[in-house]
């Protein structure tokens, strides 16, 4: 008898849990067989101590749980509290000037801001564009809201930023759509680690320029997802220094989220500034995701945004933060150095990083290779162009035994 499906034909409907959550789960039951010594577990993103436990940045709940519950209780005002969108600002571009009309909205996570984005600035069954190493949600973001995601060549063979297939992505796709999004997640991109130089990002900015003033009729949105900017080295913002005012057919967003930054993951609370030649441009995308906020979840949650103004405004909290968070940062560090020095040593390719929770792998037949690597007991994250490894989550002394691992499964 065939089975009674209500849902309707581009609903999905399936609640099993992703390859990746799949794996993690084995990587436990690994775990409590055998013991923590013995599993490689580098299949969860998410930075956790040596003991497996989620690291926090405690001074930031401090200051939240101090707040008095009406905070809690109350809806947030639809665009956003205006002292956390402030300093969003401030927080996502630090000491670095760039030069045009900026404004912000909430929403509720970096995930919100890229399907506002997708929503407001793609039409339906646009092809939106991303590096082929990618965050593999953004595919299910753009199919849930009817875009389609599309790739191009992330690095060239030196593995610098492949500017030039970017480009012609994007002129490809002027055939056909008025509008082309692209993300670009950097710095500390997950999952290669990459962080473009300045002189990487200014060929970028350059190149877009040339292709904004010879297709005046089209609009390029690049949307930048900083989801790792702050746990990343000194150089994170270089690609800023790089930036230029751009032609007013270019509009640059920037997808600045507390989940990793305040270690408010489960909080889903971001900011999506905009920054635009036009200060009616830069005006345009909060009034626009201030309505697609209203048609989705009404608001986001008002306690953890005042709660990041005040670690931000006020001096004392702000130092204790980032001291806390630069613990962090130097943990991720020092498992990727592990990890790097060994890899040399055997001569294990991976990608060209430089900091973040991640480095991948490039190889064929990665899934075979993920299963294979089951009975070391290691558990990875299988990419369509290689196999992604979360060092955020694996301990120093791991880091450093997994190249050779890998070695004898990766040729
Ligand atoms: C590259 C990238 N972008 C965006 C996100 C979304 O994070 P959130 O919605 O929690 O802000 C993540 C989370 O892991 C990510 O890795």
């Amino acid at each position: 008898m065939s089975k009674n499906i209500m849902i309707n034909d581009h609903a999905v409907g399936v609640l099993e849990s992703d390859i990746i959550f799949k794996i993690a789960a084995m990587a436990r039951e690994a775990t409590q067989k055998f013991g923590s010594d013995n599993v490689y577990n580098a299949s969860i993103g998410a930075l956790t101590g040596d003991d497996g436990n989620l690291l926090i940045n405690n001074v930031y709940y401090e200051v939240l749980k101090g707040m008095p519950n009406v905070l809690f209780a109350d809806y947030a005002p639809m665009p956003g509290e205006p002292e956390f969108l402030n300093a969003s600002i401030k927080a996502c571009f630090k000491d670095v000037e760039v030069e045009g009309y900026k404004e912000a909205v909430a929403v509720m996570g970096g995930t919100a801001a890229i399907k506002h984005v997708f929503w407001n600035y793609a039409d339906d069954n646009d092809e939106v564009l991303v590096t082929d190493w990618n965050w593999a949600p953004y595919n299910q973001i753009a199919y849930e809201n009817k875009r389609v995601l599309k790739t191009f060549n992330m690095f060239t063979p030196d593995n610098t930023f492949d500017t030039g297939s970017m480009i012609a992505a994007i002129e490809e796709l002027f055939k056909k759509q008025r509008s082309v999004v692209i993300i670009l997640n950097f710095p500390a991109h997950n999952p290669t680690g990459y962080t473009p130089s300045e002189k990487e990002a200014r060929e970028i900015y350059d190149e877009v320029e040339k292709l904004a003033d010879k297709h005046k009729d089209k609009r390029i949105v690049l949307l930048f997802d900083v989801a790792y900017i702050d746990l990343s080295k000194d150089n994170a913002r270089d690609f800023m220094k790089a930036y230029k005012p751009l032609p007013n057919n270019v509009l640059s967003l920037f997808s600045y989220s507390l989940s990793k930054t305040a270690t408010a993951y489960g909080l889903r609370t971001a900011s999506l500034i905009s920054l635009s030649s036009s200060a009616e441009i830069a005006l345009e995308a909060k009034a626009a995701v201030t309505f697609s906020t209203r048609g989705t979840y009404t608001g986001c949650v008002r306690a953890a945004q005042l709660a990041f103004a005040k670690v931000y405004n006020d001096e004392e909290i702000r130092a204790k933060f980032e001291a806390e968070r630069a613990k962090h940062i130097q943990l991720v560090l020092s498992r990727a150095d592990a990890f790097l020095t060994e890899a040399k040593k055997v001569g294990l390719k991976h990608s060209p990083y430089q900091s973040g929770f991640f480095i991948s792998i490039p190889c064929d037949a990665s899934m075979a290779i993920t299963e294979a690597l089951y009975e070391k007991k290691t558990f990875v994250a299988p990419m369509p162009k290689g196999l992604r490894l979360a060092i955020c989550s694996l301990a120093e002394w791991k880091c450093a035994k997994l190249p050779a691992i890998l070695k004898d499964y990766v040729k």
